[in-house]
């Protein structure tokens, strides 16, 4: 297993300082709640408790149901999902209401954020859906399937001082906090490499191995470009290759191989190889970051660095960090006194507009 992959399926520690008290602290000494006046009830109503809808009811949607019911701070009150069966059954099992209609859950003015776990090419129109009824969101990665929904739902954020989180768990991984400081102390980026190499084809492969549902595998594996956007920014150009065995006149596919390289506009060359449901034992996976001053590797479920000097393993902090959803709730509290920090969802947009750039950019180059 790669150092990545360990650390995505690694329990994340628990304790963290939940900021509402402060936050409402704060809020009422900043006098906002006298110069807003009584009409924005949301921000009064999140001081004490946050109201949640759920969209979707699969794997996801069950995740972050059982996540945000165990927080005292929190309340799931409605699930929506066009699947009336796991959808009811899923709200009858933790006694919340079930609605057929998730723009009926959007509109409620009960609920202050919506969690989106359904496929990704819903994502995007789901979140704006959300944020135009002034709702926070968090949606599950990707961001949107389309660069210009992703664009509105960051804009629209900004201007309704809304929170809009991606599922991308590298805020609250002390991994990536790592990965990032030694690569601050190792010059400038030659080359990031990334390989994945996996016989399996997704728990539901009708729905993953689907172009139209899912995008592309660069879009779907989008957690494997965040962080590398998060480390370097946005790309100038993007080449892909792409190859689909079992190619349905639908966009459905059997076994694919796909390749990704791009120029980051900070210099520097990004290249991704991922191949799904090929004839292999077991998933294999690598990474590398070779930099002026030197290369960290994954090996195994640990990292290193090696130098001309030598080779050091690196160090990770065991510091305790929130969970993704104690992240939410915290920013959608301190979002009743100060804009929220949409840095990680710009992020989030950068790395959509390569995965999405390489829709387009068939067997050639794309400039972004
Ligand atoms: N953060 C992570 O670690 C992680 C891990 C896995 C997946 N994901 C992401 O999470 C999302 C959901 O994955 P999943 O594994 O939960 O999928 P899933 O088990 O297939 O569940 C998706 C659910 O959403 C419903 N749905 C789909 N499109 C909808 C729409 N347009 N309107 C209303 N309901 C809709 C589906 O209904 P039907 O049953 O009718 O299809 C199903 O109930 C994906 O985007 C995926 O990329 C994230």
């Amino acid at each position: 297993m790669s150092a990545r992959h360990a650390e995505r399926h690694a329990a994340i520690p628990r304790r963290y300082e939940e900021s509402g008290a402060r936050a409402a602290k704060q809020f009422a000494d900043s006098g906002a709640a006298t110069a807003k006046g009584t009409a924005d009830t949301s921000i009064l109503r999140s001081m004490t408790n946050i109201n949640i809808g759920i969209i979707g009811s699969g794997g996801m949607a069950r995740h972050h149901l059982e996540r945000f019911s165990s927080m005292e701070t929190a309340e799931v009150v409605a699930i929506a999902s066009r699947n009336e069966q796991t959808g009811s059954q899923l709200a009858a099992a933790h006694k919340v209401e079930f609605i057929p209609e998730w723009l009926r859950l959007v509109e409620r003015d009960d609920i202050d954020g919506v969690v989106i776990c359904t496929h990704n090419d819903s994502h995007g129109e789901l979140s704006l859906a959300a944020l135009r009824a002034d709702k926070h969101v968090f949606v599950e990665y990707p961001l949107a399937s389309d660069v210009g929904d992703g664009e509105e739902a960051v804009q629209l954020a900004k201007i309704r001082h809304r929170v809009l989180r991606v599922s991308h768990p590298e805020a609250v991984s002390n991994t990536h906090k790592a990965l990032k400081q030694k690569i601050g102390e190792l010059g400038d980026l030659l080359l990031t490499s990334f390989v994945r190499l996996t016989p399996g084809r997704g728990a539901r492969p009708e729905i993953l191995f689907n172009l139209p549902v899912s995008g592309t595998p660069a879009h779907f594996f989008i957690y494997y470009i965040y962080p590398i956007v998060d480390f370097f920014g946005g790309a100038a150009s993007v080449k892909r290759s792409a190859v689909y065995e079992g190619l349905t006149e639908h966009g459905q596919y059997d076994r694919f191989v796909n390749t990704l390289t791009v120029e980051f506009k900070r210099g520097g060359i990004g290249q991704w190889t991922w191949a799904g449901g090929i004839a292999i034992n077991a998933a294999e996976e690598h990474e590398r970051y070779v930099l002026t001053e030197g290369t960290i590797s994954d090996a195994g479920d640990r990292w290193h660095c090696t130098t001309p000097a030598g080779v050091t393993p690196l160090s990770i902090p065991d510091s305790p960090q929130p969970t993704l959803q104690e992240l939410w709730l915290s920013e959608i509290r301190d979002a009743a006194h100060q804009p929220p920090c949409l840095e990680d969802a710009e992020v989030a947009l950068e790395s959509i507009r390569i995965s999405l750039a390489s829709e387009q950019a068939v067997n050639g180059r794309i400039q972004l």
